[in-house]
């Protein structure tokens, strides 16, 4: 289990503009976000649906089934970030945000999704659950990391591009809604080959 306390960040007091969740509670966030970084428990299941639900818009969030079954899929990981003092009081959020990994069928790793609550953004957290998932994958030798993003979600591919991250392809039409989509990739090991 990792703790993390962001050394900086922009630490805010009231409410944001930036804040979409309804309900969030950002005065706890007035101090940062303080997390540990956990394995997946089975009862953890419908807090992770709820995040995906208000992290995407219909269409491109996942069903019960398809987050289960991404989940359960041989070779996948989930990785979740915790509010370090989850235990301790009513106004806690409890899971901030999870990101589930899998090793595919040609050894390359692959980032299936990362959610972070809206209130809890901006604060590390993505970085905490990205870098954790790759360590995970570069322990078992993937070479490389792709992912898929919407061309539209500037957020995503400014983090992503923080992380290292480069453009391979475009796919065009590759979400229900009829956006494109950009699949970035990292080399994960000195020296790896495109597959
Ligand atoms: C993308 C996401 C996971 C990032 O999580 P996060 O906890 O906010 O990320 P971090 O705090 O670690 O961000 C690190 C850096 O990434 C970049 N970044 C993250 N979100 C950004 C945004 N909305 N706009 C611009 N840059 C952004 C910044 O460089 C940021 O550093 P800074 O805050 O010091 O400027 C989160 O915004 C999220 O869950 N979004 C909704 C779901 C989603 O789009 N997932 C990715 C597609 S699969």
């Amino acid at each position: 289990m990792q703790h993390f306390r962001p050394a900086s960040g922009p630490f805010y007091s009231g409410s944001t503009p930036n804040c979409c969740e309804p309900g969030a509670i950002l005065l706890y966030y007035n101090v940062g976000v303080e997390f540990i970084l956990r394995e997946f428990k089975r009862e953890d299941f419908e807090i992770l649906w709820d995040i995906d639900q208000k992290c995407f818009s219909p269409g491109i969030s996942y069903s019960r089934l398809e987050l289960a079954a991404y989940i359960r899929r041989r070779g996948s990981l989930t990785i979740i970030a915790e509010s370090a003092d989850a235990k301790g009081g009513a106004q806690s959020p409890g899971i901030v945000g999870f990101i589930v990994a899998e090793v595919d069928r040609r050894g390359m790793g692959h980032i299936i999704t990362i959610d972070v609550r809206a209130a809890g953004r901006r604060f590390g957290v993505g970085s905490g659950l990205l870098a954790a998932a790759e360590d995970q994958l570069r322990a078992v030798r993937c070479p490389g990391v792709r992912l898929e993003t919407a061309v539209d979600n500037l957020g995503a591919l400014a983090f992503y591009k923080r992380h290292g991250y480069f453009l391979e392809r475009t796919i065009p039409h590759y979400y229900s809604n009829g956006v494109d989509a950009l699949i970035l990739r990292k080399d994960l090991l000195p020296q790896a080959k495109s597959s």
